[in-house]
């Protein structure tokens, strides 16, 4: 059966590297042109190397960047005369500091890019969004957007904010048939996961808090962002939907 994603562009931001990139791969193989943007562009290139389709641009943005935001998005557009579905995927993981420990400007930065970086992304592509067309937004929350975890203030509260954020946008572009929904990935294997910057040891502590043992891989995510934007989810909207392999707490 042809993939209800074939024909369509995607714009990816944090796509040079993790669960951006493999998110990247995913639709290229479900026939999207893709829109890859990171705020490091050296891994862009590698990353379109790796899609299934030669309909990729690459460009260099920092989300917390409002103005790249509208100029990217605008030649993304102009490039592909469209522009149907966004992954807001760029993020910073979190490093545990107490709170009297946050070094300054860490609490500032994590808004900025978590937060507002996915508020910035979503003004700048709304309008060139078609309604009643199957669009759709998805942004990445967390585990610890769902629950609280001692030493994580900062990341939890812009992951929170995320969730907070998106349902009300669910809510608002609903009636326009553009629908919003929410990855909540638990410890996934990423270059800048905190387990896995620790160090094996830490990897082992964390897969036996998982119910199946392990840390998820990117592409598990992957496969979720590209499911709820295509049109076996066209009933879900607002949803948070975990990808954690099951975490008891
Ligand atoms: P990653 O570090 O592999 O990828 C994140 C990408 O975002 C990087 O390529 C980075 O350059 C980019 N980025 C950082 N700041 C940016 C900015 N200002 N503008 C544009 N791009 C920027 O990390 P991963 O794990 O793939 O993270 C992707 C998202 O998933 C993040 O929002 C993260 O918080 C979230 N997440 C990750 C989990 C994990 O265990 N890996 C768990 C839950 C959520």
């Amino acid at each position: 059966m042809a993939s209800s994603l074939n024909g369509k562009v995607a714009l990816i931001t944090g796509a040079a590297s993790g669960i951006g990139r493999a998110t990247a791969v995913k639709l290229s193989k479900l026939g999207c042109a893709l829109a890859l943007t990171d705020v490091v562009e050296a891994g862009l290139s590698e990353t379109a190397e790796l899609c299934y389709t030669e309909k990729v641009i690459v460009a260099q943005l920092d989300v917390s960047n409002a103005e790249q935001c509208d100029l990217v998005v605008k030649e993304t557009v102009e490039y592909f005369k469209r522009l149907d579905h966004v992954f807001n995927c760029a993020g910073i993981n979190p490093t545990a500091y107490p709170i009297l420990e946050l070094p300054e400007g860490y609490f500032d930065k994590l808004v900025a890019v978590n937060l507002k970086g996915t508020y910035n992304v979503t003004r700048s592509t709304l309008s060139h969004l078609k309604e009643h067309a199957d669009c759709s937004f998805v942004n990445v929350s967390s585990i610890l957007g769902q629950r609280p975890s001692k030493e994580m203030a900062a990341y939890c509260a812009t992951k929170y904010a995320i969730i907070g954020f998106s349902k009300s946008m669910a809510l608002e572009l609903g009636p326009k048939g553009i629908r919003v929904n929410i990855v909540a990935p638990g410890f996934i294997d990423t270059p800048t996961n905190a387990s896995v910057k620790a160090g094996p040891e830490a990897v082992e502590r964390s897969a036996q808090s998982v119910s199946l043992g392990r840390l998820g891989q990117a592409e598990e995510v992957a496969n979720a962002v590209a499911f709820l934007m295509g049109d076996e989810a066209k009933y879900i909207n607002g949803s948070v939907v975990e990808i954690n392999g099951g975490l008891a707490y």
